[in-house]
């Protein structure tokens, strides 16, 4: 059966996925009666109009604490592992990725996490590698982050290549490392396929991690010209390891029949921000991770609130189709989307700018 579903990195054209469903608030920090819920129908009746409209993955936020501010954005989450598998359970197409912080999980557990799944999805899930980043969230699980991003990226290299190992052992093996200590060890079943591995790193040691392990380094889009130099130097680097890395980006639509009308909606979106919690979410960023170029960060706090520094897809079908091209155009290989309101905005964009992008032939 799994021969039957296309392998995400084999699928032609460029990739469309969802984002943050699993989150309240999803991508957008405000307080419009509107807002994603994020509770698991809501989920399941986009899954389910994803998967028949032909969108190749679904990738969900790993949080434990939110936020804060009037919303506490994103403070209300389903657990990725266990979202995952209820989708891929009541899906066909679709992959579904499980989003996981290598501190907060065991990599035994996850091997075969990620084996039972891959059977439920027949060969569809895979997985976003998080090497963690946000201190208060590691406080919350009673978990130390360290300082240096050295220490982070070597504990979850040593995380990746032990479920590497589980995957492909023949025999039980024992694990004598710097983080990990077993002793008679084994995973099976094993998935159908390797799962396809995202990480959305942005320090250089976390660069480097991604171009060692990850199928798709996911990062945002602030200035196309820099993203093009950026893709082109990752890949450059992949080569260089044997390696070929994709890179994947992630973009907020406000699509509507007319360009004023989204731009109205645009506004009332940005008067409606939850600001305390946009403040806290850019704070934690310069704090503690390099996932947003620290300079373009500060100019973009209207885009952190809108669509929490997503590509902005505004505009007219013909108008976001052409948004969708230029990211193809600077060497990306796919975008997620994000709506207000996922359910409510998704049709208009499936039946009105699905078609443009199929007739210009990019998907
Ligand atoms: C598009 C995107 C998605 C991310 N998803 C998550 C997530 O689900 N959970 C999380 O804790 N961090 C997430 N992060 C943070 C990164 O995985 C990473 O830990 C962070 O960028 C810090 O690493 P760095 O300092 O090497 O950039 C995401 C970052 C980006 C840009």
């Amino acid at each position: 059966m799994s021969d039957h579903v296309p392998d995400l990195l084999s699928r032609p054209g460029f990739l469309l996925g969802s984002f943050a469903t699993n989150c309240s608030g999803g991508m957008t920090v405000s307080t419009l009666p509107e807002r994603w819920t994020a509770d698991w129908d809501s989920n399941l009746k986009l899954a389910r109009m994803l998967d028949a409209a032909g969108v190749d993955f679904m990738l969900p936020i790993a949080r434990w604490i939110g936020y804060g501010g009037q919303t506490d954005f994103q403070g209300g989450v389903l657990e990725t592992i266990t979202w995952a598998t209820g989708l891929l359970a009541s899906t066909q197409h679709i992959t579904v990725f499980g989003t996981i912080h290598t501190s907060a999980n065991h990599p035994v557990v996850v091997a075969k996490q990620l084996a039972t799944m891959s059977q439920i999805g027949h060969g569809r899930v895979g997985l976003n590698v998080v090497a963690g980043w946000n201190k208060p969230e590691y406080e919350a699980l009673g978990l130390q982050l360290p300082d240096d991003h050295e220490t982070r990226y070597a504990y979850a290299q040593e995380w990746f290549d032990l479920i590497q190992k589980l995957w492909a052992a023949d025999a039980p093996f024992d694990w004598d490392g710097r983080f990990f200590h077993l002793k008679q060890s084994y995973s099976h079943p094993r998935p159908a396929r390797l799962p396809p591995i995202i990480n959305a790193a942005g320090s250089p040691q976390g660069r480097a991690f991604a171009v060692r392990n990850a199928n798709f380094l996911f990062t945002p889009a602030l200035d196309l010209g820099r993203s093009r130099d950026e893709i082109a130097d990752l890949k450059d680097k992949a080569a260089a390891e044997g390696r070929q890395v994709d890179v994947l980006t992630f973009a907020h639509v406000v699509c509507r029949e007319t360009e004023a009308e989204a731009r109205a909606y645009w506004q009332h979106t940005l008067a409606h921000a939850d600001w305390p919690a946009v403040d806290n979410l850019v704070r934690l960023q310069i704090a503690h991770a390099q996932s947003f170029p620290h300079d373009l960060l500060a100019l973009v706090r209207e885009g952190m609130a809108v669509g929490h520094g997503g590509f902005p897809l505004v505009g007219t079908p013909e108008q976001v189709a052409d948004g969708i091209c230029a990211l193809r155009d600077a060497g990306f290989r796919g975008t997620t989307l994000s709506f207000v309101d996922y359910n409510a905005e998704f049709p208009f964009f499936r039946d009105h700018v699905l078609p443009i992008l199929a007739a210009r032939g990019i998907r």
